[in-house]
Order: C-alpha cells, then structure tokens, then sequence
C-alpha cells in the first residue's frame, strides 16, 4: 500500500492532484497535439487522416458531431470553428440523444466523434449507427487503440497524454486543437480566407501554448477569488459566440467537481430566465475578451451590475471598460477570436479547482462520476 502510495505521489508531479497536474501540463500537451502537423513555416497542416480522405470531407454535405461530457462542449467550439472557418455547416449531438432519435443521416454525412477515452458507450452506439448508414466516420481520441479509434474510418489522435483526474482538461484543450487544425486544413483547401489570413492563424494557434503558459500566471488571483466564493450555493457562466461553450463547460467543471450548482448560457439569453436568479449573493461569471461580440457582453455585464451580482470576467490583457465594471477581472492575452476558448477555459478550470480544494471535495475523484462511461 505504502509503495502504492508512493507511485501515485511520483505520478502527480509533486502536484497536490492529478486535476491540477493536468491543467499546467496543458501547455505542453497543445504542442504535443501540433508537433509534426502543424508546419506554420511551410503553411503545411498534416494530418494524414484528412489527407487521406480530403474528398469526404471537401465534399461533404454536413459534418456531425457526437460526444457526450466535456468531450461535446469541444464539439461546440469545433461547430463554431468549422462554420465560420471552413463554411461547412456542422450539427453537435449528445451521442446519447443521436443514437435513440433516428436521424437523418446520408453517405455524403461526415460524423466526427470525440471521445478521451475512446470507450463512451453512447458514443460508440452512435458511430455503428452511422456507419450503418453509410457516413464516413472520423475519430478524435486520446487513447490510442480505444475501441472508438478502432471503430472508426480514419482519425486524428490529441496526444494529451494520459488524463487520471475525472474532471477533463487537457483533453478539453487538445480536442479543441486537433478539431482547429482540421477546421483551418478545410478552409485553405477550400480557399475560404486569403493565405495571408490563414499564416496568421498559423503563426497564432502556435504561440498559443505559450499564452496558456502566461493564462496560468493567474493562479493565485484565481485561488484569492474562489476564497470569496466558495460558499456559493450556485453560480452562472456567460459567454458568447466561441465562448458559449466555454462558459458550458467552465459550470460543468464546477459542478462535477465542487458540487456547487452552475450554470452554462449565452450570454443574450440571461434575460429569458437566468436574470431573475441574480442578486448580491449570486457570483456571474462572465467571459468578456475583446473579439467577439464585446460591447454586447459589456451591456450584459451592466444588466447583471444593476442587479447587484457579483461578476468574475474573463478579460483580454489590458482591458479597462470591464474592469470598471466587474468585482473581479482575470487577463488573458489577446489572440485570434477562434483560439480564445483554449485561453479562456484555463482560469475556469483553476476556478473550480480551488474551489474544491478548499470545500475538501475529492478533487480526482468526484462522487457518482466515473472517467469513463462504458455502460448506458
Ligand atoms: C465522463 C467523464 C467526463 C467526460 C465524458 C465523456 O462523464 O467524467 O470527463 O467528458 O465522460 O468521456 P469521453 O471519454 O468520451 O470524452
């Protein structure tokens, strides 16, 4: 036992959790999901699964996406990425809701399944029905030989290493990596946006562990507002556009892991219910980054204000309109709207990681959940 327990303190890293350990690997684990793809120099992308069936994906009528978990937010930020990159119209399933629900699905249907463990039950049922349709079905896993990544046509791997906590988060970010060099492939191929525009994106989504490596240095201011806020007995995330699902996945983490109600909403729609939860007690998080819809989400945070509610806001370096504004403000450096969900989902994940850690919640190892899911 005493051997035993030994490992597993070599194993975290001289980290107090493997959560922990994971969320400041994640700068290594996005290079490790580029290194040897992403050519920014040459403008080169290569994956050899999209290489290898280019076509099926230039000539696909839809793509659609299955997950389940964290695994299906990432797939919200690909829709987006996909969409507005690419102009390849996407649709993101809950796998469970997919495989039950008789969809339409055609040969000229592209399914991409994301899974970490490769082994979600749901997951799995939804690609043997696509398959059975016809569609081609591409994998994006972190296990390698899971039986998801053995089950599909072709695939991309995110190279994240292993993930022991519950709670993901490097396979959060590497999913969302893996899917944007797709996206970005599919867009130069499709000739979407100049080259000029695309060796920016390049050049930008390869500096981008080095801005998560900078996004960390928020720790402590991180670790001084979960203070404030960990007696909360619930708690709203708000973002738009490529930060919706970011604030989707920011109340998740808390959730699973603290045990504290949260919840998940575009921005807009606080005013169709979510406002009327809002008062001096009622911590909002809000990501406010400079792309993307910033003065709407400057006027919900004053809608919010008005009503009393605490904001915590996710900010771009050197903003001063929020910061006015908010009760708390945690920078991230600037970058292109696309890749700003791998930013701003690190101060979340920090977030309710103290948070836990000071409601002593078994951080690794949450009640009722399990890594993976291999069973309805
Ligand atoms: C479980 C895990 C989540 C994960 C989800 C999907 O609920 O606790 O962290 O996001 O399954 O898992 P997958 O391995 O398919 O990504």
């Amino acid at each position: 036992l005493e051997l035993q327990m030994n490992l597993e303190e070599i194993e975290k890293g001289g980290y107090d959790h493997f959560m922990l350990k994971e969320i400041y690997e994640q700068p290594r684990a996005i290079l490790d999901t580029y290194r040897g793809r992403l050519l920014a120099d040459q403008g080169i992308i290569k994956m050899s699964g999209i290489d290898q069936n280019l076509e099926k994906f230039m000539n696909a009528n839809r793509i659609i996406i299955v997950a389940c978990g964290t695994s299906w937010h990432a797939g919200l930020v690909a829709e987006y990425i996909f969409e507005d990159l690419a102009r390849i119209p996407v649709e993101v399933e809950y796998a469970s809701e997919f495989r039950y629900r008789n969809p339409v699905i055609t040969e000229n249907d592209v399914l991409i399944a994301i899974s970490q463990s490769g082994e979600t039950a749901d997951t799995l049922a939804a690609i043997k029905l696509a398959k059975e349709k016809g569609a081609f079905v591409f994998g994006v896993c972190n296990v390698v030989g899971s039986s998801i990544a053995r089950e599909t046509d072709a695939g991309a791997y995110t190279h994240a290493g292993p993930e022991i906590g519950v709670a993901s988060t490097k396979a959060f970010t590497t999913q969302i990596t893996v899917l944007t060099l797709i996206a970005l492939k599919l867009a130069h191929e499709k000739g979407t946006f100049s080259t000029s525009k695309y060796h920016e994106y390049l050049a930008e989504l390869e500096s981008i562990p080095a801005k998560v490596e900078k996004t960390l240095e928020s720790n402590e201011l991180v670790e001084h507002i979960s203070d404030i806020y960990k007696d909360s007995n619930n708690c709203l995330y708000l973002g738009r556009g490529y930060n919706f699902p970011v604030a989707l996945e920011g109340a998740l983490k808390l959730k699973e892991i603290s045990y504290i109600h949260a919840e998940g909403y575009p921005a807009a729609e606080m005013k169709h219910g979510p406002i009327a939860l809002i008062d001096e007690q009622m911590p909002v998080v809000v990501i406010a980054t400079k792309k993307g819809h910033y003065e709407k989400v400057v006027s919900n945070i004053q809608e919010i204000k008005s009503r009393s509610g605490r904001i915590i806001a996710i900010v771009t370096e050197g903003d001063k309109t929020v910061k006015e504004l908010a009760d708390h403000v945690i920078e991230v450096p600037e970058t292109s709207e696309c890749l700003t969900p791998l930013l701003t989902t690190i101060p979340l994940q920090l977030l309710s990681y103290h948070i836990a850690v000071m409601r002593d919640c078994n951080v690794d190892q949450p009640r009722n959940l399990a890594k993976s899911v291999t069973v309805e």
